[in-house]
């Protein structure tokens, strides 16, 4: 993305791992479909009822939402869902290596919402009011180190601010520097 002439040299993922991973999809919708339980409501339930979806239902037909779509969605959750979360723990983890006094408040934290929801990590048990030290800590690697370093979007008219003298062309790629962002002083008080 940095470098996007650069891509003419990395190859593209090879036609093995893409049929491995739509094999891997496709194995795991047919066991939880014929597990038959359909009651824990998570993202595999919702991916199998899409996928039925799409050769049932003539609205999907009629928008071309084929089981490649759907397929297309689950890589796409798991690709997006996976690296994100392991870069952000990883910077996390090493900033915890380096601070135990941080580490250890987090501990005293989930120490008490284990006391208070029996031993349990619920979506209430890990709430804003529950462990907001820890929810701070973790709000602040991702200030500190965003997974997604630069998001993009593209210009859909023409647009100017004269204030700072920026002018984009409708049609423009906007890249968002979110690590120079992050640490800008006009925003974070001593980022
Ligand atoms: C700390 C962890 C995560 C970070 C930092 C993160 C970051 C982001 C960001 C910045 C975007 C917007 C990208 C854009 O619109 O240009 C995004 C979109 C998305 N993320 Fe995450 N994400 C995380 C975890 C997850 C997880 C766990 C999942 C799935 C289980 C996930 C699935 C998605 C999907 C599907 C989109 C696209 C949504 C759309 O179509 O608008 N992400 N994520």
């Amino acid at each position: 993305m940095t470098f996007p002439w650069l891509a003419r040299f990395v190859p593209p993922m090879d036609e093995a791992a893409s049929c491995r991973i739509e094999s891997t999809f496709k194995r795991i919708m047919a066991d939880r479909k014929a597990s038959g339980s359909k009651n824990s409501k998570d993202f595999l339930d919702l991916l199998v009822e899409q996928h039925d979806k799409c050769t049932t239902d003539p609205e999907y037909k009629r928008l071309g939402i084929s089981e490649t779509t759907i397929i297309a969605q689950a890589v796409n959750f798991f690709f997006g869902g996976y690296e994100t979360t392991s870069t952000i723990l990883t910077h996390l983890f090493v900033e915890l290596a380096k601070r135990p006094e941080i580490q250890e408040k987090i501990k005293e934290e989930v120490d008490e919402i284990l006391d208070k929801f029996d031993g349990k990590i619920t979506h209430d048990a890990i709430k804003d009011s529950e462990i907001p030290y820890t929810l701070g800590v973790i709000k602040e690697a991702l200030r500190f180190a965003p997974p997604l370093l630069r998001p993009e979007r593209i210009c859909t008219s023409d647009w100017e601010c004269k204030e700072r003298g920026i002018s984009i062309k409708k049609g423009t790629v906007v890249m968002i520097a979110a690590w120079a962002a992050n640490r800008n002083p006009e925003i974070y008080d001593s980022p």
